[in-house]
């Protein structure tokens, strides 16, 4: 949102609410687009939010090593919002193209709109954004999907893990729900016979929890909400309306390269907050994953006090950390990245 457009007015807080209704519900189904306008308004409030988790991907994507690619498939595209910000965070080089695909026409023609206005303005005009094929698998170097394991059928899926298959990269940002985030792990574990996790896990070993006796849990994170969601009307309608905790955006992701591609691995013990710490007194309480496990550990104030103040702030806590353990007690952590905490 640039503050410009009109604001949405009631019928399309009502469409939204019924559409808040039918992602609820889950699973597969009609196809909900009714028209241009709906995916708009769609857009402009849940798109804006996906967005913000794929800032927040790609960003990590990237310090891990990820180089982008020429050929990228939005699929199950909706608004398009993955794809945008991909060519927000990478730039498009010679013969760059955007391929857009849902399996619903009104979403794939509003989202090649969409993009074709951002990129416009962007100045990036070697992507073409089109619209792809109905029934064969599809050929792309980068495959972004977002928010549609809820939605897709086994007949569906099949198709498209033969899309991954293809491609050198594939980018997946679910909810965060238990449900679907369990069947990230278990696509994770799938995919990594032939590409190699890169992000949010700190290790390329077997998942932890996809052992059996870790079924009752899973990988989840939060993204960061862009500030304007707490300065802007057009939020606050959003969360009166739609019943809608705007600081929160949980989400479950992963990103996988070919070995050939994945770079070597940040040297030292690594490990990776998950979910929300826990905080108590001089103390905080972490789900870390590390090699072989996700630990609750133990991680006092007084190690470093600028970092504890981070883990209170409004940004999720997710970097990859250099760790130092002694059982269940974590003695030191250390991003391995640059690091902007909040004092
Ligand atoms: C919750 S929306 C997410 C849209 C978009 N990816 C995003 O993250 O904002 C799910 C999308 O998946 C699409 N979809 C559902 N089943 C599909 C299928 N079998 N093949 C392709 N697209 C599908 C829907 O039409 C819808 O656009």
């Amino acid at each position: 949102m640039d503050g410009t457009e009109p604001a949405l007015g009631e019928v399309e807080w009502t469409r939204l609410d019924r559409l808040r209704a039918k992602f609820l519900v889950g699973g597969p189904g009609e196809d909900y687009w009714s028209d241009g306008d709906l995916v708009r308004a769609y857009d402009r409030t849940f798109g804006a939010r996906i967005r913000w988790k794929w800032r927040e991907v790609l960003a990590e994507a990237k310090r891990r090593g990820f180089q982008g690619g020429t050929r990228v498939l939005d699929y199950g595209c909706g608004s398009g919002v993955a794809g945008r910000e991909f060519f927000r965070q990478f730039e498009a080089g010679p013969g760059a193209e955007l391929v857009l695909w849902d399996r619903s026409l009104v979403a794939r023609r509003t989202a090649a709109e969409l993009a074709e206005a951002e990129f416009a303005s962007q100045g990036s005009p070697t992507i073409t954004a089109r619209h792809a094929p109905p029934t064969e698998a599809l050929d792309a170097d980068v495959v972004l999907i977002s928010h549609v394991l809820a939605e897709i059928d086994g007949g569906d899926l099949a198709m498209l893990l033969q899309t991954v298959a293809r491609a050198r990269a594939v980018l997946w940002v679910e909810p965060g729900t238990r449900e679907v985030a369990r069947r990230l792990v278990d696509l994770r574990e799938q995919l990594a016979t032939d590409f190699t996790p890169i992000a949010p896990c700190p290790h390329r070993g077997a998942c932890p929890l996809a052992r059996p006796e870790r079924s009752a849990d899973w990988c989840h994170l939060f993204a960061t909400p862009d500030p304007e969601s707490f300065t802007s009307s057009h939020w606050r309608r959003f969360s009166d309306n739609l019943g809608v905790d705007l600081r929160s955006l949980p989400m479950s992701y992963m990103v996988l390269v070919r070995p050939t591609d994945a770079g070597a691995e940040p040297a030292g013990e690594l490990g990776r907050p998950l979910g929300r710490p826990k905080l108590e007194k001089g103390r905080a309480l972490l789900d870390l994953c590390v090699p072989g496990d996700v630990r609750r550990v133990r991680w006092l104030e007084r190690t470093d006090r600028r970092l504890f103040r981070s883990l209170r702030g409004r940004r999720a806590f997710h970097p990859l950390l250099r760790v130092e353990l002694d059982g269940d007690h974590l003695v030191r952590m250390e991003p391995v990245d640059d690091f902007h905490g909040e004092d």
